[in-house]
């Protein structure tokens, strides 16, 4: 298959009109978009990506109104959550609508929907004129891609249609927020920080292991997400780094000796290492980098995201998973 790299949202959209996939920009990572209700469509996205068919999809959507299409029930919480963060980084779980098919949300009765803030994805969404089922647009186990260059990286030859973008702006993948429960559940951490939601929402708080049943919610969870081919070990500082010949290191504080790495990425601020962690994946993988120490951050904001990502990557490096 041939792999149409595009600028037009219109002529990637056609794709999707036309039961086929299209890879699109978003604020936080490139996705794989096939029309919600066309399950041989939402097929070709599981095939392309090698995703496991237990992972469930994330409705986007280019208006509010759409919604109702997708969802057969808003709870108020959630009606808090879209009014504040839509379009943003924020993906809500609802009970999903009955003829959204059971492909789309692996055969869960919820369904996560995200409005993107990113005028291409928008005007895309907008024009294939239907809700959009995508995950992110990597094969899966592999960091979410960045760039559109990443996007070919990983899926030349496997899917129809790139919608070409800037990098985007965020570089991690939205906050997933449990609305179909009482008290809501962020079961995966993004840039819409657990702190702003339960401003909104009081008793709103992160997943933590041991809550059983509640992160059997987030099937995601179980599968190997975020790694480069490296291996990541993650430390609180630089000065834990023992032996750093041929090693990456991407951080907030620079170590005392930063020739002896063979690459070193300084953030200045948590938002530019979310913005710089999955590219630099890739960038260390590029250069068959074996080891990439990433230091921890404080655990506001965007940082609760961030260590969340490495040491997901850092854990799946040794697990049995793919
Ligand atoms: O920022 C994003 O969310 C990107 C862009 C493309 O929008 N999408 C993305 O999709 O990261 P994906 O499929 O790579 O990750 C979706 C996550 C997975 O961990 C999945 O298990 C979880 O959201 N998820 C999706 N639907 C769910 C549901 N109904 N209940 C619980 N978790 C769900
Ligand atoms: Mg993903």
């Amino acid at each position: 298959m041939k792999t149409v790299v595009t600028r037009s949202p219109e002529e990637a959209a056609r794709f999707v009109r036309e039961g086929d996939v299209a890879a699109f920009p978003t604020e936080t990572v490139y996705g794989l978009g096939a029309a919600i209700f066309d399950a041989g469509a939402i097929r070709k996205v599981f095939e392309a990506k090698a995703r496991p068919v237990d992972n469930p999809l994330i409705a986007h959507i280019a208006t509010t109104d759409q919604i109702a299409c997708v969802a057969s029930n808003v709870p108020e919480s959630a009606r808090r959550f879209v009014e504040a963060f839509f379009p943003g980084p924020l993906t809500v779980v609802l009970r999903k609508h009955p003829e959204v098919p059971a492909i789309a949300t692996a055969g869960l009765d919820t369904i996560g929907v995200r409005m993107p803030a990113h005028p291409l994805a928008n005007t895309f969404l907008a024009a294939c004129a239907t809700p959009v089922v995508a995950p992110s647009a990597n094969r899966s186990g592999r960091p979410s891609p960045t760039t559109w260059q990443a996007v070919l990286a990983d899926l030349d030859g496997r899917i129809p249609c790139i919608l070409a973008g800037d990098r985007t702006a965020v570089g991690l993948e939205s906050t997933v927020v449990d609305c179909t429960i009482a008290v809501p559940l962020v079961l995966r951490p993004g840039a819409i920080s657990v702190g702003q939601l339960a401003t909104l929402v009081p008793g709103t708080r992160l997943v933590v292991g041991s809550d059983g049943e509640a992160s059997r919610r987030s099937p995601g969870t179980r599968h190997r997400h975020y790694a480069p081919r490296a291996r990541v070990v993650v430390v609180a500082s630089p000065a834990e780094v023992a032996a750093p010949t041929g090693a990456a290191f991407i951080g907030i504080d620079s170590p005392d000796r930063p020739e002896s790495f063979a690459t070193v990425r300084l953030c200045r601020s948590p938002a530019e290492y979310a913005h710089e962690l999955f590219a630099y994946f890739r960038d260390c993988d590029a250069a068959a980098i074996p080891v990439v120490y990433c230091q921890l951050v404080p655990g506001e904001g965007v940082g609760a995201a961030i260590n969340d990502r490495i040491r997901r990557a850092a854990a799946g490096f040794f697990s049995l998973e793919v």
